[in-house]
């Protein structure tokens, strides 16, 4: 019968990753996906990253050298198993908050049709984590069972009848500020680049409502729009060299030109034919706000509940009334 015991830094590798794990998928969906999100991806992270190092300097029983000989063959694979899950969640998690929020490392680097392609990825992975956890529960309930003995227990107080090796933790320590230390570069959250914007935009647009970006209507929209004598029964009177220059921006920067995560969906979601002239009224808009008590607040005044509109950014997580008690 084998005895397993686990060393400090490894229990509390354990329980950290379990906790932030489980933590980060409760925080994952899209209005609560954010700052608690990626912190707790991070950490999680970080924990892999401690693991590793923990498997070259750790206790002995911890080392990648003792790996195969400490456990059985179904846990490691089981272990492997997660910390590769950890990491395949990293990597597409990051490419996600690059190419549809244009934040993170890959801010800039990711598309925003990729990130929402990876997006599937990265849910897949996360459901993949949630059978992984019903196995491995299973596994040490019956293990627990086979050994007459509580793992869950050992897990926590780590020596159970044993008297192992003493915990060297300093070392652990020391490990985990390594571990760590590349996570305080990724974790500051550098806000996306506002798209630049010609200074004409602003002044002739953003008079009687907010200076709409470019990337909630498709490029014929905007060309129509600019082309016309009439707009919403308004003259806007723009010299010609203006209205030229409004709209060779608008149309390079509409919503089929896919720079923004919106954008995507927007042009997914119009019609191919139509010739939408106001964003309220995409099947987009209206889907999204279905459920937000607008009354008789004027949709148009995106900025009354998205306080960063004029950057160009509508973060569901502002927009809440709640939230922005809050703050
Ligand atoms: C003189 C005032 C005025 C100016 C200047 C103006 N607009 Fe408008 N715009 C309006 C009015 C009025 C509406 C209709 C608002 C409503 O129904 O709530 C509107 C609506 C819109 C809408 C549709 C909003 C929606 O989704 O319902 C877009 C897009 C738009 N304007 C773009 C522009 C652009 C681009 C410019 C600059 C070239 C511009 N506007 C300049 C008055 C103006
Ligand atoms: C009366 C308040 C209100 C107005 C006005 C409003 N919104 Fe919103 N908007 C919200 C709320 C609340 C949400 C979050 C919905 C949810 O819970 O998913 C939201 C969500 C969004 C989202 C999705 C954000 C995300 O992170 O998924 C976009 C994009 C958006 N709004 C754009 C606009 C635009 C463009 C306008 C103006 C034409 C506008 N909104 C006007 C309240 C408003």
């Amino acid at each position: 019968m084998s005895t397993r015991t686990w060393d400090l830094p490894l229990r509390l590798f354990h329980w950290g990753l379990a906790a932030s794990a489980v933590a980060a998928f409760l925080t994952g969906d899209e209005l609560t996906r954010g700052r608690a999100h990626v912190v707790l991806g991070t950490l999680a992270v970080g924990l892999v990253a401690f693991r590793f190092g923990w498997g070259v300097v750790g206790e002995p029983t911890s080392r990648w050298r003792a790996f195969t000989r400490v456990h059985t063959l179904p846990a490691a694979l089981s272990a492997v198993t997660a910390l590769a899950l950890v990491l395949g969640l990293a990597l597409t998690g990051v490419l996600v908050l690059g190419g549809e929020e244009g934040r993170g490392p890959a801010a800039g680097l990711v598309s925003a049709p990729m990130g929402i392609a990876v997006h599937s990825v990265h849910r897949a992975l996360a459901w993949a984590g949630v059978a992984w956890l019903a196995v491995h529960l299973a596994g040490v309930a019956k293990q627990s069972w086979a050994e007459r003995r509580n793992l869950v227990r050992a897990m926590v107080d780590g020596r159970k009848g044993v008297t192992g090796p003493a915990v060297r933790l300093r070392t652990g320590v020391a490990v985990a500020l390594v571990a760590a230390a590349p996570l305080v570069v990724a974790l500051p959250d550098r806000a996306p680049a506002p798209l630049q914007r010609p200074v004409a935009w602003d002044r002739e647009c953003g008079d009687c409502h907010l200076a709409f970006p470019p990337d909630l209507l498709p490029a014929r929209s905007w060309d129509a729009m600019l082309a016309s004598e009439d707009h919403f029964g308004e003259f806007l009177g723009l010299d010609p060299a203006t209205a030229d220059e409004l709209r060779a921006w608008a149309t390079a920067h509409g919503a089929d030109a896919g720079e923004t995560e919106h954008a995507v969906r927007i042009a997914a979601t119009v019609d191919a034919n139509a010739l939408p002239q106001r964003i309220t009224t995409l099947p987009w808009w209206e889907g999204i706000h279905a459920a937000v008590p607008l009354g008789d607040e004027p949709r148009t005044r995106c900025a009354d509940c998205h306080p960063d509109a004029e950057r160009g950014s509508f973060d569901a997580r502002a927009a809440h009334p709640e939230d922005r008690r809050e703050t």
